[in-house]
């Protein structure tokens, strides 16, 4: 007989069926809760709920691994292109050499965005910040392409909008970053591959020829493979849920890039680098910075460090610290901000506060210093997440559409005063 959970309230016992994904684990499936007891659960921050099953992403926190559709991460990052691993994740499998060609041209055809769309950048400030213009544009795509509004459209139109979405986010990216140095847009090439393309409309000029060392655009593509999936995160949660009410494809990712943008998510990357600079030019006293961090009345925490589902080490930490060392030998590239992060770690690494709290250097701890050492400005880095996070969000999105997932919709406890009797305003 299959495993099931019993509870008990109020003397009466209920039983629930206990769920095992293909990697063992397992869930207790209360769907059924509210309507057998009246009851719903409480988990703020969703931090033992599952809220959907998934075939995408597999990560096992404890343990340190993380695998897209079965490969592992570290495979990938060291075989793999960027495209093939989105579409490994959007389609489920690796593509054939004609599957990737095909992928490949596709995304190719939808690079340039409409004309119209130059004028919204113009119209935004030169400080205004790179993600906030991202989410925007991303969000008006869908005023351009009014059909991808239709829940109900063919499997074949949802790819289209899959592949304008691959094709143009880069495009928009470098454009916010033009926009915000009042440099002319440099039009996609399309001869180039995607991160290759991506370099070229961020940093070539008119006036000169484009050159880009093949380690910079090799690292990119390692980077964004790296970033490419992390299962049911606060962004990836977003798109999801997001979508689950039928909203299109471009809102949804659009609301995804705006989770992304908080400091406790993807917007780590650039505090990291801004905490590092900080530490440096205060001398760099590691520990002092180690014991701020531990202190309770002081809200400053350790940026790039930490995170909710793994509580051992960080799989992509791992392979990001060896490659941001290569990166920065093969460029020639003697940051200081380096040591300062590698103390940094191990002074964390040795102090009870941090061991029993299981706090590791995540993904975002490393990842800036390469961006910096490819030229990338800082208040990018969040953005060049969101491009390699792209096409896992787009995944999850297929996923949850495919599988008709229902609209997302939490319960809650109320705790606000029970019934008030309205009082007019000269009475109060
Ligand atoms: N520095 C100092 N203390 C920390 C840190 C940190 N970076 N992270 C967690 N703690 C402490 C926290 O104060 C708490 O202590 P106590 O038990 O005494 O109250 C304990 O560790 C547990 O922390 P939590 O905030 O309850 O854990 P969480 O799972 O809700 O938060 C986190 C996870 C990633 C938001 C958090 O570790 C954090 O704020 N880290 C810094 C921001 C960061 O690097 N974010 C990027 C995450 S990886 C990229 C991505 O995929 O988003």
């Amino acid at each position: 007989m299959s495993e099931t959970a019993k509870i008990e309230l109020g003397g009466t016992t209920y039983e629930f069926p206990v769920i095992e994904g293909t990697e063992n684990e397992k869930a207790i499936d209360i769907s059924n809760l509210r309507a057998a007891t009246g009851y719903v659960t409480l988990d703020t921050g969703y931090k033992n709920t599952g809220a959907t099953t998934s075939a995408i992403t597999f990560l096992d926190g404890e343990e340190g691994i993380l695998k897209y559709r079965g490969y592992p991460i570290e495979e990938l990052a060291e075989k793999a292109t960027f495209i093939e691993v989105a579409y490994l994740l959007i389609y489920g499998n690796l593509p054939t050499v004609i599957e990737l060609e095909t992928f490949r041209s596709n995304i190719t055809k939808h690079t340039l965005v409409h004309e119209d769309m130059k004028q919204f950048f113009e119209a935004y400030p030169a400080k205004a910040h790179p993600m906030g213009v991202l989410s925007s544009m991303v969000c008006s795509l869908s005023t351009f392409y009014p059909e991808s509004l239709d829940p109900n459209r063919s499997a074949q139109a949802k790819d289209l909008t899959i592949l304008r979405l691959l094709a143009k986010l880069p495009t928009l990216a470098a454009w916010a970053y033009k926009n915000s140095t009042r440099h002319p847009f440099m039009y996609p090439k399309n001869e180039f591959d995607y991160c290759k393309n991506f370099l070229y409309m961020m940093f070539a000029m008119p006036t000169e020829e484009f050159k880009v060392d093949p380690v910079v655009v090799d690292a990119l593509n390692k980077l964004f493979i790296l970033h490419a999936d992390h299962e049911q995160n606060c962004s990836t949660s977003t798109v999801r849920i997001v979508g689950s009410s039928q909203a299109n494809l471009y809102a949804s990712i659009s609301a995804g890039i705006s989770a992304l943008w908080g400091p406790l998510h993807g917007g780590a990357n650039q505090e990291v680098i801004e905490m590092l600079e900080k530490i440096h030019a205060d001398g760099g006293d590691v520990d002092k910075w180690v014991l701020k961090a531990k202190d309770k009345e002081d809200s400053f925490r350790l940026m790039g460090f930490g995170h909710r589902v793994y509580k051992n080490f960080d799989p992509r930490a791992k392979i990001i610290k060896k490659a941001c060392d290569d990166i920065l030998t093969k460029l020639g590239v003697n940051d200081p901000l380096l040591a300062i992060a590698k103390k940094l770690e191990q002074v964390a690494l040795e102090d009870e506060y941090f061991k029993s709290r299981n706090l590791y250097p995540n993904v975002d701890f490393y990842s800036g210093i390469i961006y910096k050492a490819l030229g990338i400005p800082t208040e990018m880095f969040t953005v060049m997440f969101a491009i390699g996070r792209l096409p896992g969000w787009i995944a999850q999105w297929k996923e949850m559409t495919e599988n008709k997932e229902p609209i997302g919709r939490p319960r809650q406890i109320y705790t606000g005063e029970v019934l008030r009797e309205y009082v007019p305003i000269e009475k109060r």
